[in-house]
C-alpha cells in the first residue's frame, strides 16, 4: 500500500524556554523538523503532511521551498487530535506513518524496517528501552508478550511505571484501519488530551494484531524537550557523523572534536585535525589534509591540497595540490587552480587564482582574475571599491607584484610585467616591463630631530 507520512509539529515546546517554536531549533545546521523530513526520503512516501499550530507561520517560513503539505491544528488537543486533522487531506486507503517533529535522530532505515514489519498488522509501534523512562508512554504487554496498550506516564499505575519498554511516539497504522481508529479516540485521561497512542488499545481490544519493533539504538528516538536534550542530541549526531567519516577511511585526530552541519564527502586518506567545522555541502578529495580550527562551508577541495590551521573557506572551489593558510580567509566566489598557494593573513574574495600562482602574505585580493605563475608580494591590496561600486583587477600570467603595492581597479597588469614594491598602480601596465610609482628616495643633510621644549 502507498504510504502517507504525518509529522506532528504543532506543539510549543514550553520547556525549551524559547520564543521560537521547538521544531525550528537547529541541530547540526538544520531545523529539528528538517531532520525528520529528511528521514522520510528512503520510504518514498506518496504524501508528507506536517501538522503545525503554535507559531505556524515561523515553521512554514523555515521549511519553505519544499514540497510539503502543512495542516493547521490551531488548538493543540493532543497527538490523536493532530492526526485527525489530516484525515481530510489523506489519500484514502494509504497506510500512515506518524512521526514526531522533536525526535530528529531517527534513521530512515529504522523507519523502513518498522513499515515492513508492521504491514501485516493493524498498528505498528516503534518502542525502545530508555535508561530513564520518566515521561514516556509505557508499552503494556500481555503475559504471552502481545502488545495491549500504550499508557502515558501520567496515566500509569504504580506497577506500570516500572515498565521500561517505552513508546517512541512513532506509530504506523494500516490504511484500512486509519479512519476508524483515529476518529474514535477520546480524551478521557489524566491530561484531557486525545492520545494517538490509544489506537493501540483500541486495535488490541478488537482482536487485531499490534506489532512492536524495539529500536535497537535508544539514542535514535531521544526526544528534544529542553536545551539540555538538544545539546545531547547534537553530541550524538556529531558522533554519528564522525563514525561514518571514519568508516569511509578518513583519519580524524579526535572524533569528538569535529562538527558537520551539512554533508561532508571525503575521498581516501583524508586527514582532519581537531575543532574543524564543515557547513553545507563540502567535498574533500583524496589525501586532502585539514589543519586544526578550520571552518569550511559549501566548498570543494581537490586531491592533495592542504588547508593549514585557522583558515576559513566559504563557497570556494579549490584545485589539487593547493596550499591555503594558516590564518587565511577565502570568501565566496573564489576559485584556486592547481598548485596555487594562499598564505597567512590573506583574504581572497570573488577571485580566480591561476595555476601555480602565489599570494603568500598579508594581502587582500578581491574581484580579480589572475593568470598562472603570478607572484603577489606581501601586503598587496586590490583596491576594488570606490565607496559605491566594485571594479575588477586583471593580472596576467607570469606577473610579479612587488610588496606593499596597491592595484587601484579597474586595472590590468599585462603578461610578465613586474611592479616595483610600494607602488600605487592606477593605470594599466605593459607586458614584460618594470613599472613602478613611488617618489625618489631622499636623504636630508641638514635635518635634525625635533627636541622637547
Ligand atoms: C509522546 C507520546 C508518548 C511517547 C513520547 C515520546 C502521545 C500521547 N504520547 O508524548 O507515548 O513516549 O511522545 O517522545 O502521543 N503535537 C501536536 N499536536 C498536539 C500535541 C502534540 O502536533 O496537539 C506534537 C508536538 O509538537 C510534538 C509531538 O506531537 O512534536 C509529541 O507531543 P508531546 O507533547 O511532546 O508528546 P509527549 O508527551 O512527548
Ligand atoms: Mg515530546
Amino acid at each position: 500500500m502507498p504510504l502517507s507520512i504525518i509529522i506532528l509539529a504543532a506543539g510549543q515546546g514550553r520547556r525549551m524556554k524559547s520564543s521560537r517554536p521547538k521544531v525550528v531549533h537547529v541541530l547540526a545546521g538544520r531545523p529539528l523538523l528538517q531532520h525528520v523530513v529528511d528521514s522520510t526520503r528512503l520510504l518514498a512516501p506518496e504524501q508528507v503532511m506536517i501538522v503545525i499550530g503554535h507559531q505556524a507561520e515561523q515553521v512554514r517560513q523555515v521549511m519553505r521551498g519544499q514540497e510539503l503539505c502543512f495542516i493547521d491544528q490551531p488548538e493543540q488537543l493532543g497527538t490523536g487530535h493532530a492526526v485527525a486533522q489530516c484525515l481530510g487531506e489523506l489519500d484514502a486507503g494509504n497506510d500512515i506513518l506518524v512521526l514526531v517533529g522533536d525526535v530528529p535522530l531517527i534513521r530512515a532505515e529504522t523507519l523502513a524496517q518498522l513499515v515492513k514489519h508492521s504491514s501485516a498488522s493493524a498498528v505498528g509501534i516503534l518502542s525502545f528501552e530508555p535508561v530513564n523512562a520518566f515521561g514516556y508512554g509505557r508499552i503494556v504487554r500481555s503475559e504471552d508478550g502481545n502488545v495491549e496498550a500504550i499508557v502515558e506516564h501520567k496515566d500509569c499505575s504504580e506497577a506500570q511505571l516500572s515498565i521500561i519498554e517505552s513508546s517512541s511516539g512513532i506509530i504506523y497504522i494500516r490504511g484500512d484501519r486509519v479512519g476508524e481508529l483515529v476518529s474514535g479516540l477520546n480524551n478521557d485521561n489524566a491530561q484531557g488530551e486525545y492520545y494517538l497512542t490509544d489506537v493501540v488499545s483500541r486495535a488490541a481490544t478488537s482482536g487485531e494484531q499490534v506489532c512492536a519493533m524495539i529500536c535497537a539504538d535508544a539514542d535514535e528516538v531521544t526526544g528534544v524537550n529542553n536545551q539540555q536534550q538538544l545539546a545531547r542530541v547534537e553530541t550524538l549526531y556529531r558522533a554519528r557523523q564522525a563514525e561514518s567519516l571514519m568508516d569511509q577511511g578518513a583519519k580524524l585526530y579526535d572524533p569528538l572534536r569535529i562538527d558537520i552541519r551539512g554533508e561532508l564527502s571525503v575521498g581516501s586518506d583524508v586527514e582532519i585535525d581537531i575543532n574543524c567545522v564543515f557547513e553545507g555541502l563540502v567535498s574533500l578529495g583524496d589525501r586532502v589534509r585539514i589543519g586544526a580550527n578550520c571552518v569550511i562551508r559549501n566548498s570543494t577541495i581537490a586531491a592533495d591540497s592542504e588547508i593549514k590551521p585557522m583558515t576559513s573557506i566559504d563557497e570556494a572551489i579549490i584545485g589539487s595540490h593547493v596550499s591555503i593558510g594558516p590564518f587565511a580567509r577565502v570568501r565566496p566566489g573564489t576559485e584556486c587552480a592547481d598548485n596555487a598557494k594562499i598564505g597567512n593573513f590573506v583574504e581572497i574574495k570573488k577571485a580566480y587564482i591561476g595555476a601555480g600562482s602565489k599570494v603568500n602574505h598579508l594581502s587582500y585580493i578581491g574581484d580579480t582574475e589572475m593568470g598562472k605563475d603570478v607572484n603577489i608580494g606581501a601586503g598587496t591590496i586590490t583596491c576594488n571599491y570606490d565607496g559605491a561600486n566594485k571594479f575588477k583587477t586583471i593580472i596576467e600570467d607570469g606577473v610579479f607584484i612587488g610588496s606593499d603595492t596597491q592595484l587601484v581597479a579597474p586595472v590590468k597588469i599585462s603578461r610578465n610585467a613586474t611592479i616595483g614594491a610600494g607602488s600605487t598602480i592606477t593605470r594599466d601596465t605593459p607586458a614584460d616591463k618594470l613599472t613602478l610609482s613611488r617618489s625618489k628616495q631622499l636623504t636630508m643633510d641638514n635635518w635634525t630631530r625635533p627636541k622637547k621644549k
